[in-house]
């Protein structure tokens, strides 16, 4: 296997505080909402295109689901970030936007390569999610924002299951079509 497509270590949601020494809890928390929501309203704005291109309906109506979570939990964050008068400076990488759009988009590419790719991603879910959690968890004053964070990722747990689940539906489909 070409090792540069072989994602072997574990990802994350989110890589951490970047910025200055000893953040403050609430620079910690300004720089994950204005990251985290970036991430989430990009994801929220390419999958409908896979959507419209997947011609599974189960494929269509779970990724409907976790699309509004995507446009939801932006749009949570996001208001929060304004409350907080955080700026948002977060952008994606223009590598990124290459990579994943195209990808998801096209219908070249079948459902079962898309899951694949965002199983192996999210490899182990909470793993995944960890460094959100940590930092909701180490929330001293600003209760509020530790509570959406953690509801935000019991959202982002069911995205990831279903993700997984079907994916291993599909892919044993197609390993033994009936
Ligand atoms: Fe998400």
């Amino acid at each position: 296997m070409n090792s540069q497509n072989a994602i072997t270590e574990q990802r994350f949601v989110y890589v951490g505080y970047q910025g200055k020494e000893n953040p403050t809890e609430q620079e910690r928390i300004l720089h994950l909402l204005d990251t985290y929501s970036t991430t989430e309203g990009f994801v929220a704005q390419y999958l409908p295109k896979w959507i419209d291109v997947s011609p599974n309906q189960k494929v269509q109506g779970g990724l409907r689901t976790v699309q509004g979570r995507e446009a939801l939990h932006a749009r949570l964050m996001k208001k929060r970030l304004r409350e907080l008068d955080g700026d948002s400076d977060a952008t994606i990488p223009q590598a990124r936007k290459d990579n994943e759009v195209p990808f998801f988009s096209s219908a070249d590419h079948s459902d079962v390569e898309k899951l694949k790719v965002l199983s192996e991603l999210f490899g182990d879910g909470e793993a995944f999610l960890r460094p959100v959690m940590e930092l909701a968890d180490g929330i001293k004053e600003d209760l509020l924002t530790a509570e959406l964070l953690r509801t935000i990722l019991d959202n982002e747990m069911e995205s990831i299951t279903w993700v997984q689940e079907m994916y291993r539906v599909l892919s044993t489909e197609q390993a033994s079509p009936r």
